[in-house]
């Protein structure tokens, strides 16, 4: 599993030529500008839940790229409206291809769309081929319902919000990172505006302190897991 941060909450994640995109908030970043939207790979866009900084570019790239778009209920509903191919699920649902799975899992946030309609209840994704396992967190403080996804699904990693404000910040992602048994963790939903700024750093040496290794990678970039 390769996986490229585009920035905010944005990755990329290969899998053996078949490529999925989680939350594309591209051309809306400054931090991003280096990427073109027009040039990113997708099979499947993966929408955690409806709020701006998740979706701004989901139309342009599955109009481009045919991609079926994974999510709860009504987002389902509301791209399907437009004519954008796209399958539904809801919190415990397996999306299954031949190549992956993608578990629709709990998460405490909002979901509504910029509009102001209702983007169903947000969640979380964990993407599983082979032995490999992904947890993909989505906007959440920490739960205890993170505790469910160990008792079925051996992670290789977590990507976990570390920006404080609008989701837990770093002391809480490391107690989120216990309770899903996973001490390899790639760290997203920060530094992009100014509520969410955090001293890369410091996170970084909090997470060693507790033996456990944050990974921050530079927009545009990959790592294989
Ligand atoms: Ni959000
Ligand atoms: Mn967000």
């Amino acid at each position: 599993m390769n996986i490229t941060f585009y920035g905010h909450a944005c990755f990329g994640i290969e899998i053996n030529g078949t490529h999925i995109l989680v939350d594309p908030f591209i051309s809306g970043n400054p931090l991003a500008s280096e990427i073109n939207i027009e040039e990113i790979k997708a099979d499947y866009i993966l929408v955690t839940h409806a709020h701006q900084d998740h979706i701004l570019d989901v139309d342009a790239i599955a109009q481009r790229t045919g991609a079926t778009i994974v999510s709860n209920y009504e987002i389902y509903m509301h791209y399907t409206a437009k004519e954008l191919k796209a399958h539904p699920l809801n919190h415990g649902g397996i999306f299954k291809t031949e190549k992956f799975s993608a578990k629709y899992v709990n998460a405490i946030h909002t979901s509504s769309f910029p509009d102001g309609s209702y983007g169903g209840q947000p969640g979380g994704f964990v993407i599983t081929a082979g032995d490999t396992s992904l947890y993909i967190a989505g906007d959440t403080a920490v739960t205890m319902d993170m505790k469910l996804i160990p008792m079925t699904t051996k992670l290789t990693a977590s990507i976990l919000p570390i920006g404080d404000n609008f989701t837990m910040g770093v002391a809480d992602a490391i107690i989120a990172s216990d309770l899903v048994e996973c001490n390899k963790v790639i760290g997203c939903h920060f530094n992009t505006f100014p509520p969410i700024e955090i001293d890369v750093e410091e996170a970084k040496q909090q997470f060693l302190a507790k033996n456990k290794e944050l990974n921050i990678l530079e927009i545009g970039t990959s790592i294989s897991i």
